[in-house]
C-alpha cells in the first residue's frame, strides 16, 4: 500500500494558516481521501503539557529550554501521531512543524541554525514534510488578526516576527521543491486556490 503524505502549514502568527488547513480538510473530505489534522505544539496528551509551558508560562524561559521543550513535543508527536498516520496511508495535515523551529528558534531568536537542525533531526527521526506551505502576510495585518490577547510568542512584536518571516522565505528559497510560498494577503478563496494547485500536484 502506498504510504500517505506529510503536509505542513507554516507562517508567522496571524498569517491565516488555520483557516486554510480547515479548507484543505474539507477538500480532502469531499474527495474521500483519509487524512489526519494535527498541530505543534500540543497534539498529544503529553504535548498539551508542553504547549502550556511554551505558550503560557509567564516567567523567564531560557531560549535553550524553549528549544528543547518544542523538540520534546515534536518527538512525541512524530512517534505517536505523524508516523502511524503516514504508515496507514493517510495524509497528515500539520499546523507547524520543523520549519517553525528553524524560523522561530533559529532566525527569530538568533539560535545557531546548524545546531538547531542537528537537534531537530534527532527529534523527527527521519520524518520530514513532503510539502510545506508558507503563508506570507503583511505583518501589521497579522498582528491585528491575532488581537490584544497575545500568548508568550505572539507578544514578541513585529521586529521579531519580521525575522521569523525572513527566515521562512530563506528556507523556501533553499528548498523550492518542498516549500511553497503563498501570498496570504489575498482573500480566503484566492489564497486557497494557490494552496489547492500545489496540493493537487502532490496527490
Ligand atoms: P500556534 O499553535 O500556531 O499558535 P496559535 O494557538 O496562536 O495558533 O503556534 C504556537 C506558537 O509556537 C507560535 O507562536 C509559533 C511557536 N513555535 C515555535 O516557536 N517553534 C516551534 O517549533 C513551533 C512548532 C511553534
Amino acid at each position: 500500500m502506498k504510504k500517505g503524505y506529510f503536509i505542513t502549514f507554516e507562517g508567522t502568527d496571524g498569517c491565516g494558516k488555520t483557516t486554510q488547513i480547515e479548507l484543505v480538510s474539507k477538500y480532502l473530505e469531499e474527495k474521500n481521501i483519509p487524512y489526519v489534522l494535527t498541530r505543534e505544539p500540543g497534539a498529544t496528551e503529553l504535548g498539551k503539557k508542553f504547549r502550556q509551558i511554551l505558550l503560557h508560562h509567564d516567567n523567564f524561559v531560557a531560549d535553550t529550554c524553549e528549544v528543547f521543550v518544542f523538540l520534546a513535543d515534536r518527538a512525541q508527536h512524530i512517534a505517536e501521531v505523524v508516523v502511524p498516520a503516514i504508515e496507514a496511508g493517510k495524509i497528515v495535515l500539520c499546523d507547524r512543524h520543523t520549519d517553525s523551529h528553524m524560523a522561530y528558534q533559529g532566525y527569530g531568536r538568533g539560535g545557531d541554525l546548524a545546531k538547531l537542525k542537528y537537534l531537530n533531526d534527532i527529534a523527527v527521526d527521519g520524518t520530514y514534510p513532503d510539502l510545506t506551505f508558507v503563508f506570507n502576510v503583511n505583518l501589521e495585518t497579522a498582528s491585528k488578526r491575532v488581537g490584544d490577547k497575545k500568548d508568550r510568542l505572539e507578544a514578541l512584536g513585529i521586529e521579531f516576527h519580521q525575522k521569523v518571516q525572513n527566515g521562512y522565505l530563506e528556507i523556501a528559497k533553499n528548498e523550492p521543491n518542498r516549500v511553497k510560498v503563498i501570498d496570504a494577503n489575498k482573500n480566503i478563496e484566492e489564497v486557497f486556490s494557490q494552496v489547492k494547485e500545489h496540493l493537487d500536484n502532490l496527490i
